[in-house]
C-alpha cells in the first residue's frame, strides 16, 4: 500500500503534534466545560463528526479534549468511489443527539470545495444549535469559500488529492498513519 504513495506531505509526528495543539486551543475556548460536573451547570459540547473520513482525526483529537462532551454523527458523500472531484454533496445519514441550544463543534478531515461543511452547518443551524464552530484537519486554502467559517485548521495544503489518516481514494488508504499523495499510475483515469 505504501508503494502507491508519491509523497508524504504530513508525517505521523507532525499530525500528532498539531492535533495536540488543536486540542489545547479548542479546550481553551470551552474551558468552562473542562471539568466534568454532576450539578448540571456545565452543559458541555456536542462534537459532530462527518463520516467517514474524520474518524481517525476525531479519535485522536478527543483524547486531547478534557471537556464534557457527547457525539453526533453525520454521513456525507461528495467523492463517491474513485471520484477525485466533488460530485455534489449528499447527506446520507444523520444520527444526532438533541442539539437545540447546545454548543456544537463540527469535526471534519478536509475542507475542499466547502460543500460538505456548508450543508452540515446549515443542518445544525436549522436544528437549533448554538455557537456552531468547526475544526478541520486540512484546508485547501486556495479553494476555501468565504461563506464557510472554520475556526480551527490543522494544516493548509495545496490543491492535491490526498489520502491517509482517514482520507480515502475509492475506499482505500484511510489506515495510512500519514497524509500523502498518490502516484499518478494509481489515480489512472480518475476524475
Ligand atoms: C470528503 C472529506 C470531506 C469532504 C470535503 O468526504 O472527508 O468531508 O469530502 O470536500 P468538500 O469540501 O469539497 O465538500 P467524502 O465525500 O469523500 O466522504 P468520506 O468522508 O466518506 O471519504
Amino acid at each position: 500500500m505504501h508503494d502507491d504513495i508519491a509523497e508524504v506531505l504530513i508525517s505521523t509526528e507532525m499530525l500528532q503534534a498539531r492535533v495536540a495543539e488543536l486540542g489545547a486551543c479548542i479546550t481553551e475556548h470551552y474551558r468552562d466545560a473542562a471539568e466534568q460536573t454532576t450539578d448540571g451547570k456545565h452543559e458541555g459540547v456536542t462534537l459532530i463528526t462527518i463520516l467517514s473520513g474524520s474518524i481517525v482525526f476525531l479519535s485522536d483529537l478527543i483524547r486531547h479534549l478534557p471537556i464534557r462532551m457527547n457525539l453526533g454523527l453525520i454521513t456525507v458523500s461528495s467523492y463517491p468511489g474513485p471520484a477525485i472531484t466533488s460530485q455534489g454533496t449528499r447527506v446520507e445519514d444523520v444520527s444526532l443527539p438533541d442539539v437545540r441550544n447546545r454548543r456544537v463543534l463540527i469535526v471534519d478531515d478536509i475542507l475542499d470545495t466547502g460543500g460538505t461543511l456548508r450543508a452540515v452547518q446549515k443542518l445544525l443551524g436549522e436544528a437549533g444549535a448554538a455557537d456552531v464552530r468547526t475544526v478541520v484537519l486540512l484546508r485547501k486554502q486556495s479553494k476555501a469559500p468565504a461563506d464557510v467559517p472554520v475556526e480551527y485548521v490543522g494544516f493548509d495544503v495545496d490543491d492535491h488529492f490526498v489520502v491517509g489518516y482517514g482520507l480515502d481514494y475509492d475506499g482505500h488508504y484511510r489506515n495510512l498513519p500519514f497524509i500523502g499523495t498518490l502516484k499518478p499510475s494509481v489515480l489512472g483515469e480518475a476524475k
